[in-house]
């Protein structure tokens, strides 16, 4: 089974590596064809759901850190 992995960028997208499906609430799949995707966090981009940027143009600011990170 292939791994999935998203990252949480500091002040930026979630940034999603691996196969996945994209549904909206109505049940409509997006086309993906890139392994590599960045979906906004800030909701300011107008490519929704993906980033496309404006998260610096807005100075979006979030740090976001496993609890887990606090134990290591
Ligand atoms: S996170 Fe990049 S435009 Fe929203």
């Amino acid at each position: 089974m292939a791994d999935t992995q998203i990252t949480i960028k500091d002040s930026g997208p979630f940034v999603v590596k691996g196969p996945i499906t994209l549904t909206d609430a109505e049940g409509n799949d997006f086309t993906i064809d890139k392994e590599i995707v960045a979906l906004c966090r800030c909701g300011a981009s107008t490519t929704q759901p993906f980033c496309n940027g404006t998260h610096r143009k807005i100075e979006f600011e979030s740090i976001v850190r496993s609890p887990q990170s606090e134990s290591a």
